[in-house]
This record gives C-alpha cells, sequence and structure tokens, in this order.
C-alpha cells in the first residue's frame, strides 16, 4: 500500500480496515453458526420436525446489534469523507482541468503546467472541472479520486508531508485514449516550490538571438547537421568523449559546468574528432549572457519552439503528431499551407487551405470545419491568452516541412 503521506489517508485507510474486519467477522461468524445449526438440526437428531417459537430477546439483538454496526461502519466512512471534504482555511489554490485526454493544472499567478507540483507540508485546494465529457480525477497515493463534472466545479484537497513523485489517473473511462490520460503529482521542498512557480520560462527567442548575435549559428547548428562543428540538437546531459590538453581522452556529460566552459575556454576540453578552432568567448560574452545561452542549452526541448511548450500544456500533442501521421487528430507536420478538405456544417465536403486563420477557427471552434475521414471529438478551446495562441499558429506553422 502507499505511505500515508496525506493525514485524510489515514482516515480513509481506517475506514477500509475496520470494514474489511467486520466483515470477514461477520462472515466467520455466518459460516460457524451454519455450520452447527447443519448439525445440531439435521434429521438423524431431529426425526420429528418441531415447532419452535419466537425469542423476543434473540429478535430484540439482532435488531439492535446489526444496528449498531452499520451505524459504526457508516461513522467510520462519514468521518473520512469529512476529512477528505474541509479544505483547510488558507489553502493554496490549483485548478485542475481534464480534457480528452490530459491535465492541465493552473496556479494563482498564471502558471500553467501538465503536471500538478506543490510543495511538501502545504494544503492545496483543488478546483475541479473538465472540458468536455466526464473524468476522474485519480491519485492512489493520496486515496484520492474525484469525478469532473463538464460545467461542474468540485473541490477537493490534498497534502503531502514527504517529497516525491505519484502518478495522477483518470479513473473514468472517457474515450480513445482515456490510458494516456496520465500526470504526475510532484512534491518539492517549499523552496523549490517558490523557485518553480516563478520561474520565467527559458525566452527562447532571446538566447537564440545571443547566439546570432555572438556568431554561434554560423558553426553549431540545431538540426544535427555537423558541418563546422559538432551540433547543438539535444546537446542537454549528453555524453560525449573530449580530448584534454595533455592528449588524453575522457567522457563528459554536456552539464551546466562542461557547457559553461565549452564556451568560455573551448579548447580545454574539446569534443573528440574536431580541431581546436572556436576561440574563446571568456573575454567577449558577459556572464549573464553565457547563463542565459547555457541554460536554454541545457532546456532542449525549448529549443525546437516556445510553441511546442504552449502545445504540450494545453495536450494537444496527445492527440496531434508533430510530423503529418494521424492519430486522433490530423498531424501538425505539413498542415500550414496545405489544401484541406474538410465537412461542413451543413454536411458539404470543401476544401480550404490552411492559414493563420483556418488554425485558429480549428483551435477555437473546432466543429464548425472537420477535416475528412476524422470525427468532431475535439473540444473548444477558448481560453488560451492571444500570446499563447500566437506561439501555438506559429508552432504549427513551423512544422510545415515535417512530413
Ligand atoms: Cu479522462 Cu478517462
Amino acid at each position: 500500500m502507499y505511505p500515508q503521506i496525506f493525514s485524510a489517508a489515514k482516515e480513509v485507510d481506517q475506514a477500509f480496515l475496520i470494514i474489511l474486519g467486520f466483515s470477514v467477522l461477520i462472515l466467520v461468524l455466518v459460516t460457524a453458526f451454519m455450520l452447527f445449526f447443519l448439525w445440531k438440526y439435521n434429521y438423524k437428531r431431529n426425526p420429528k420436525a418441531a415447532d419452535i417459537e419466537g425469542s423476543v430477546w434473540v429478535e430484540i439483538v439482532w435488531t439492535v446489534l446489526p444496528t449498531l454496526i452499520v451505524l459504526g461502519l457508516f461513522w467510520t466512512g462519514w468521518s473520512s469523507f469529512k476529512a477528505m471534504r474541509t479544505i483547510p482555511e488558507g489553502s493554496m489554490e490549483v485548478k485542475v482541468e481534464g480534457r480528452m485526454w490530459s491535465w492541465l493544472f493552473v496556479y494563482e499567478n498564471g502558471r500553467k503546467s501538465a503536471n500538478l507540483v506543490v510543495p511538501v507540508n502545504t494544503p492545496v485546494k483543488l478546483v475541479l472541472d473538465s472540458k468536455d465529457v466526464i473524468h476522474s480525477f485519480y491519485i492512489p497515493a493520496m486515496r484520492l479520486k474525484w469525478d469532473m463534472v463538464p460545467g461542474m466545479e468540485t473541490k477537493a484537497w490534498l497534502q503531502s508531508n514527504s517529497t516525491g513523485e505519484w502518478d495522477i489517473f483518470c479513473a473514468e473511462y472517457c474515450g480513445l485514449k482515456h490510458a494516456d490520460m496520465l500526470a504526475l503529482l510532484q512534491v518539492v521542498s517549499a523552496e523549490e516550490f517558490d523557485v518553480w512557480l516563478n520561474e520565467q520560462p527559458v525566452d527562447g527567442n532571446r538566447a537564440q538571438a545571443l547566439m546570432e548575435e555572438y556568431g554561434c549559428l554560423s558553426c553549431h547548428s540545431f538540426d544535427g547537421s555537423e558541418d563546422a562543428a559538432p551540433t547543438l540538437k539535444d546537446i542537454a546531459m549528453r555524453e560525449r568523449m573530449v580530448v584534454l590538453p595533455n592528449g588524453s581522452k575522457v567522457s563528459v556529460v554536456a552539464d551546466s559546468e562542461y557547457l559553461h566552459k565549452a564556451i568560455l575556454k573551448p579548447g580545454a576540453e574539446l569534443v573528440d574528432g574536431w580541431d581546436d578552432e572556436m576561440p574563446p568567448y571568456g573575454d567577449e560574452m558577459t556572464k549573464e549572457d553565457v547563463d542565459i545561452i547555457v541554460e536554454f542549452l541545457l532546456k532542449g526541448v525549448r529549443v525546437e519552439h516556445p510553441g511546442k511548450m504552449v502545445a504540450e500544456e494545453q495536450g494537444c500533442l496527445s492527440c496531434h503528431a508533430t510530423d503529418s501521421s494521424e492519430d486522433v487528430g490530423p498531424g501538425f507536420g505539413g498542415l500550414y499551407g496545405s489544401l484541406r478538405q474538410y465537412v461542413a456544417a451543413d454536411g458539404k465536403e470543401m476544401a480550404a487551405k490552411v492559414d493563420e486563420n483556418y488554425i485558429k477557427e480549428s483551435i477555437v471552434a473546432p466543429s464548425v470545419k472537420i477535416a475528412v475521414g476524422f470525427e468532431d471529438g475535439m473540444p473548444p478551446y477558448e481560453d488560451l491568452t492571444p500570446d499563447e495562441m500566437a506561439l501555438l499558429i506559429d508552432y504549427i506553422r513551423s512544422l510545415a516541412g515535417n512530413k
């Protein structure tokens, strides 16, 4: 069983144990009585059937005792239910949105996340809502399972006395990818949480502009090509062989320290197979600029496009592939600029060129134009900010060549 990291978990476990205990006890009693009566009142011992008069005392006992037991069981269930329902005053609030087929967690400062990150030992109030069909928010480690009905806000809370990671599931069958509706509950220290909550996503544009400015990109590529220098594609934490100035070879991991060194003193750890041609940037770059570039390189995913983060957060990628393969929805690859056959509201097949407006409409009101061969299953995404919308459209545009 999961550790009892949530105070209400104790009560829930206790309720289950008590109910199970009584059930076993009653099973044993009933079986024992049954066997006893089989033996005592069998035909051999009682060839002639006797007329047994009722007993008031026995009737009182077997009415009152079960009533007390059932009331007691109700009470244990009720008190654990109350512990789960009584949200402490001043809890930190997180909005939980379920939709086909992913989760979105929205914090009070507007931070959005695909995983539920919370500080340890802090009560967290969850405001649950569904965008489309009924889902069920389930964290086994918290003994928490709450149905999410579209248009009906329900509230729950949790608090963990231990840091760690636990799974979040959807416990209500909600369609094709129900089983993929997964997320993580990440319980971190208060300090870590503070940093996480207020961290600005690395500004990929800024870092890329800097790298353009300093000329990094005239030799290093992001797409894997290695004409003049090692590529920066997927460089974060990659293991590589380097040659030290004394000629010996060692294997290093491209972490922050390594990347700093590689920019400031490239000759000190030279990637095996490359000449010592890159000038050291120690004098030229400010410390801040180096930090921005290194951070950017370490968050490799964001190198691709800042809009990809939006797509991940919003769960687009659980139904749309980034190439042109078909999933629940059409793939994003090669979509932009293509001619799409779609079914209009009146059922007629039409064609349209995929441009900014087409994509915007497909996000905000997906039912208006249904791509031929697909079903009308996507919920409307009306609450994207204009920035998020612009990034998302730009991201899809950037995938135009990704067939
Ligand atoms: Cu959502 Cu199952």
